[in-house]
């Protein structure tokens, strides 16, 4: 089968290597991933050109089309695509809103009543946004209603020192069309420890993954500005170290909720569904939807998949979703990104991966936003490569991602501190306190 990859970062790379055990990958990026380019044919073309990524996928005789990133969904690629009977992992422009529009999501879950809801207002008029956080009687969070590639959220207590500075966010964000819209959310801060889970859906049923948590923050001990995510990992059943059973069971029916909903809303989502959490003292509560896998969580799940890809892929184009099995083993993910990222001045430096010697530890390397040329493979000003191991056991998974990073040279850092036993046990002592509470 001819299956078509769209997206050029480690997610797309942790995509392909699974497709191509199976099928023949066709890549669409838009720029060179050396990890991509060595499991698949491929075009560098610019992602955003829907008329030439339909022209490349009808070319190669593609018969699905796997969509990595937010951007070409909220620009309606599927849609594009199926009107060539070419099927997507990936959900149409309307239900991809539960990405591309934060009021949409909130509104979906009040009028569906799903459970996990919190308090919120949406506001198209800056000064009932602004009355809205005088008489917000609780910490707020700030966000754009549309896509600002994970860059966008901003909270009280974190980044925003104030109510005064969030009401300055707030006319930014009107004032700039941050994220397209002259509009804003505002949300409760939640209090517990963040977490992801992302599920395949095939338009009705879905088959979850194992929970996942990742780190946003840049630097050690969370602190630093918030990126797409320095890291991420799993436990081997599924859970994490503060998440039990019930919970998860929780957290996915509020999953197969959200499908119901968009379904009934305006039509059939098919995809990966990603939902991040906080879990509370009152349980699960949604922060916000992706409508594409993680990045870096897609590379932990995608490392323990023991299903083949291809087939779940199949399946799920034709309504018919079986049961996905993942193995029973701990997994751990760290971003090696340019020195002072985000605000690096390393770009255009080389970075040396000595791939054979990862893989000998039992490491996996996922390229992300780097680019080869003549001299070698080069950072930008984003995440690098993603370093991924799995074991038995947290603390062995953690030591060998850990041990890898000597094979990997430049002017670069990672969080060492991401899935350490005193991390771990920080995450355990803080649920603990808001339950408490
Ligand atoms: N890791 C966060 C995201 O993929 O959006």
């Amino acid at each position: 089968m001819n299956i078509l990859v769209l997206g050029s970062g480690a997610r797309e790379n942790a995509i392909v290597n699974q497709l191509a055990k199976t099928s023949n990958v066709y890549a669409y990026m838009t720029r060179k991933n050396p990890g991509i380019a060595k499991l698949a044919q491929y075009t560098i073309a610019d992602e955003a050109d829907l008329e030439n990524i339909k022209n490349y996928a009808k070319t190669n005789n593609i018969e699905i089309a796997f969509i990595g990133p937010e951007a070409p969904l909220e620009k309606g690629v599927v849609d594009v695509l199926e009107k060539e009977n070419i099927k997507c992992i990936g959900p149409n422009q309307k239900s991809a809103q539960i990405e591309t529009n934060k009021a949409f999501m909130r509104q979906l879950f009040k009028d569906y009543d799903i459970p996990g809801s919190i308090e919120y207002g949406v506001f198209y008029n800056i000064k009932e946004a602004e009355e809205f956080i005088d008489n917000f009687n609780k910490k707020v969070v700030i966000k754009p209603i549309g896509l600002t590639g994970g860059k966008g959220v901003k909270i009280v207590g974190d980044q925003l020192k104030d109510n005064e500075e969030a009401k300055e966010y707030t006319r930014q964000i009107f004032n700039e069309k941050i994220s397209g819209f002259e509009g804003v959310v505002i949300e409760e801060l939640l209090e517990g420890e963040e977490y992801t889970i992302q599920a395949f859906v095939d338009g009705e049923n879905l088959k979850p993954m194992p929970a996942v948590q990742d780190h946003p923050h840049a630097f050690e001990n969370n602190q630093g500005p918030i990126t797409g995510g320095m890291g991420s990992y799993t436990y081997p059943d599924g859970l994490l170290p503060f998440l039990s059973q019930e919970d998860y069971d929780k957290t996915v029916k509020v999953l197969e909720k959200t499908v119901e909903s968009i379904n009934k809303e305006v039509g059939e989502y098919r995809g990966i569904l990603y939902g991040q959490f906080m879990l509370t003292k009152e349980g699960p509560k949604i922060i916000e939807y992706n409508a594409r896998f993680g990045d870096p969580e897609a590379m932990n799940v995608l490392s323990l998949l023991n299903t083949d890809l291809t087939s779940i892929c199949k399946d799920m184009v034709n309504k018919d979703i079986k049961p996905v099995k993942f193995n029973k083993k701990a997994s751990v993910c760290k971003y090696v990104v340019p020195d002072n990222y985000p605000n690096t001045k390393y770009q255009d430096t080389i970075v040396k991966v000595d791939e054979e010697n990862i893989q000998k530890l039992g490491g996996e390397v996922y390229y992300a936003a780097v680019y080869e040329d003549d001299e070698g493979i080069k950072l930008t000003s984003s995440r690098a490569l993603g370093v991924i191991a799995t074991a038995d056991t947290i603390s062995e998974a953690e030591s060998i991602c850990e041990d890898c990073m000597k094979y990997i040279t430049g002017n670069i850092y990672h969080r060492s501190d991401i899935a350490t036993k005193k991390s771990l046990a920080e995450k355990q002592e803080n649920m603990k306190k808001v339950l408490q509470n």
